[in-house]
């Protein structure tokens, strides 16, 4: 057993909150910090830059590492524990099991990025073991991990619930990300294009468009407008289970796009008619 884990959980009868992030702090990541410290007894933020989750060729190389700057932000926070294990302490010599989550970790990002949600679903297994929270953090932004991880705490026998907590944005609409600090000035203007087209989309199904081609060619046709972006897919999907949908009817329905601004890939998404708490509602 780690001694972040004996530590841990020598804290018996307290309610444990986990925060999984690959650092970079910023307001989206301690959003999910200030609702664990409001929801748990003790709150862990794991600080890991995690290799399989990158495709060859991707960024993680150059993927913003600053520890320092990461502990000094969160003193204002009361975490408990900073959690920041080595490449080896998480995958030790001769490492040989991964998790899969099947189905849901193949379109959409997955098909983007091959192998990135086996990575995920992997590493989050790991530190779901290490730490045992009693609610693990996770930002609805990337709402497809959110519903691998979730399928993955269900299938696996996971005692953690899942806390899915909503985008949190610049006033410009851009949602945050550590991935936006690789911007120049001109891409980060452009980058307002993935929550305008969302935006846009957002618009005409509260105006009563139900058709799912439609609301995707109203996000394809406004990053088309966008000279430094390109479309990387977008979809319009069942927000639960990722089918497309051409038909919305009264389904809760996720909108997920991804756009290159030159080296850069950012994501973003809505989620309309939402029936639950949780994420951004419309309509
Ligand atoms: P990372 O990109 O650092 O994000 C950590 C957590 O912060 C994720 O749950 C993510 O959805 C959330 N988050 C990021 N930007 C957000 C925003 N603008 N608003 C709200 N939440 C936001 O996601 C990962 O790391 C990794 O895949 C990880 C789960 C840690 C596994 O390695």
């Amino acid at each position: 057993m780690s001694s972040v884990s004996r530590k841990v959980r020598r804290e018996q009868d307290k309610t444990i909150g986990l925060v999984p992030t690959m650092g970079a702090l910023h307001d989206g990541h301690l959003s999910l910090v200030r609702e664990a410290r409001r929801m748990c007894d003790v709150v862990v933020i794991s600080v890991f830059v995690n290799p399989t989750q990158f495709a060859l060729g991707e960024d993680f190389e150059h993927y913003p590492r600053d520890l320092t700057k990461d502990a000094a932000v969160l003193t204002d926070y009361n975490v408990d524990y900073i959690f920041a294990p080595s490449i080896e302490e998480i995958y030790p010599k001769d490492f040989a099991t991964y998790v899969t989550v099947g189905g849901l970790s193949d379109q959409l990002e997955g098909s983007s990025r091959p192998g990135h949600f086996r990575g995920v679903a992997t590493v989050v297994t790991i530190l779901l073991n290490i730490i045992r929270p009693d609610f693990a953090f996770f930002g609805q932004k990337d709402a497809q991990q959110t519903l691998v991880v979730k399928r993955l705490v269900r299938d696996l026998a996971f005692e953690s619930e899942v806390v899915v907590l909503p985008t949190v944005r610049e006033e410009s609409g851009l949602a945050l990300s550590s991935r936006n600090s690789y911007l120049n000035q001109d891409e980060r203007r452009a980058a307002l294009v993935l929550y305008r087209a969302l935006s846009r989309a957002k618009e005409a199904y509260k105006a009563g468009e139900r058709s799912g081609s439609r609301l995707a060619e109203a996000v394809r046709s406004t990053v088309a407008a966008e000279p430094l972006a390109t479309l990387d897919y977008v979809t319009v999907a069942d927000a639960d289970t990722l089918e497309p949908l051409e038909k919305l009817d009264d389904r809760t329905v996720l909108i997920a796009l991804a756009v290159r601004l030159g080296k850069t890939r950012l994501i973003d998404n809505v989620v309309l008619n939402r029936k639950k708490n949780g994420g951004e509602t419309a309509g």
